[in-house]
């Protein structure tokens, strides 16, 4: 192995060991992003690329915002780094307070960590924590879902359904189980908004309960919409069920919110717009707009005060992130609330649905499409595999509408658009002609 040093400004792409990425392929043919301004990214070679996916289903406001930018710039200046660790800084509390005001009922208190797989593992530690707390110390199960996805911790993916994000990890966290996920290509394709079939999947924590009896189930986690397995929209009254089921059982709901939450779904969270309120949800991504990392867990009142009934001087949940509310982070924060709240962008989010729904279902028809579903700010057109070949219809998609400017994201074979909420109407029709173009030339 050579060890000669590379000049800095090599061009060698070899050292870095990308994520998510099929490495070989990038580097054969990279896609080098330099620059981005509001609804585009501009390429290395200068050519601008629509953001169909707001980045990684974060960047809500649109990118490089002056204000939040300007905020950053500020706070690096003014107070570059301060630990959460038996000290504060005044924007970690404001922030916290401004979150909780946008969330429904008692979800009252924040914990901040880095990443929404942070956010997930928090959640779940905070979970069999409580329950240990009111002397309940044998609810430790945790209950996820098939086609999850909650990041890629130890738990995240323990309770996650992704085969490909788990086969390889070994046993991952014992006691875990998953409920069925709820999309049936025979019972719902091409629904819009949510499918009316499918509420009574939810009756399946009814069969682990009576398997393992509720006094083991620490907590059940659900995304609201699943994402990353290609925009799984909840049945009509299947988050409800959940709920009921759940209380009934004494078992924590949690709400993964990581993709859901600040606006996506035309309200600030998932859990307005369907009107269920967990016992915690997980946040990240869009808080800041992604211009500095941070995620975080939204617990109810009962959850915390739980944890408040040691002696005064005691920590109370011995965990935390050297970059908990990281004052840039927290900069970063409070100035996209600003953004979303001065342009109204949840609402122009709630606005734009129908018209994004209409654009995205007239897809159907176009050959290989099987189906089509959206909700919010969020479409996905799946196409049928290539006899053999899972996988590589959208991955060829995905390439092509690159070629043709735009950015799209795929899992398996469907095709996600997730745009910033700043996206205008002339945008989204670009998106979908594209889209329908691509999807042609893969046939
Ligand atoms: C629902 C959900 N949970 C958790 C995560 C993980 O977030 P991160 O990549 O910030 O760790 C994601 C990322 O896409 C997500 O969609």
């Amino acid at each position: 192995m050579s060890s000669a040093p590379l000049p800095a400004n090599s061009n060698n792409l070899d050292a870095f060991w990308m994520p998510f990425t099929a490495n070989r392929a990038f580097k054969a043919n990279p896609r080098m992003l330099v620059k981005a301004e509001g609804m585009h990214y501009t390429n290395q070679e200068g050519r601008q690329i629509l953001d169909a996916t707001a980045g990684l289903w974060c960047v809500n406001a649109g990118h490089g915002r002056q204000k939040i930018v300007e905020a950053v710039q500020k706070q690096v200046k003014e107070l570059d780094y301060a630990p959460s660790f038996q000290w504060g800084h005044p924007k970690a509390f404001e922030l916290a307070a401004r979150l909780v005001a946008m969330t429904p009922g008692d979800l009252n208190h924040v914990f901040y960590t880095n990443s929404g797989s942070e956010a997930v593992d928090t959640a779940l530690k905070i979970a069999l924590a409580y329950h240990r707390a009111r002397g309940e110390g044998t609810r430790t199960r945790l209950i996820g879902r098939e086609r999850g996805y909650h990041g890629v911790g130890f738990g995240g993916i323990s309770v996650g359904g992704m085969v490909a994000n788990r086969k390889w990890f070994g046993t991952a966290l014992p006691g875990v189980d998953h409920l069925p996920h709820t999309h049936s290509l025979k019972d719902m394709a091409f629904s819009k908004d949510q499918p009316s079939w499918g509420a009574h999947l939810a009756e399946d924590l009814e069969r682990l309960v009576a398997l393992h009896d509720a006094s083991n189930i620490a907590a059940v986690i659900v995304e609201p919409v699943a994402g990353s397995t290609g925009g799984l929209v909840p049945p009509v009254g299947y988050l409800k069920r959940l709920r009921e089921i759940c209380d009934k059982h004494g078992i924590l709901l949690i709400f993964d919110e990581v993709i859901t939450g600040f606006g996506r779904l035309g309200s600030a969270f998932a859990s307005e717009k369907f009107d269920v309120i967990p016992d915690m949800m997980t946040i990240a991504k869009g808080v800041t707009n992604a211009t500095v990392p941070m995620g975080g867990v939204i617990a109810r009142k009962g959850i915390y005060d739980t944890f408040m009934n040691a002696p005064e001087n005691t920590i109370e949940l011995f965990h935390g992130y050297t970059y908990s509310a990281h004052p840039l982070a927290a900069a970063a924060g409070l100035a996209t609330l600003d953004v979303y709240k001065e342009e109204g962008l949840f609402q122009r989010a709630a606005e734009l649905t129908p018209y994004l729904q209409e654009a995205v279902h007239s897809l159907k028809g176009t050959p290989s499409v099987i189906d089509i579903r959206n909700i919010g700010m969020i479409g996905a057109v799946e196409m049928e595999s290539r006899p053999g070949k899972p996988g590589t219809r959208a991955y060829d998609v995905f390439l092509k509408a690159y070629e043709a400017g735009i950015m799209f994201r795929t899992t398996g074979e469907t095709v996600t658009i997730s745009p910033p909420l700043i996206v205008e109407k002339g945008q989204i029709d670009q998106m979908i002609d594209t889209l329908g173009k691509c999807i042609k030339a893969a046939a």
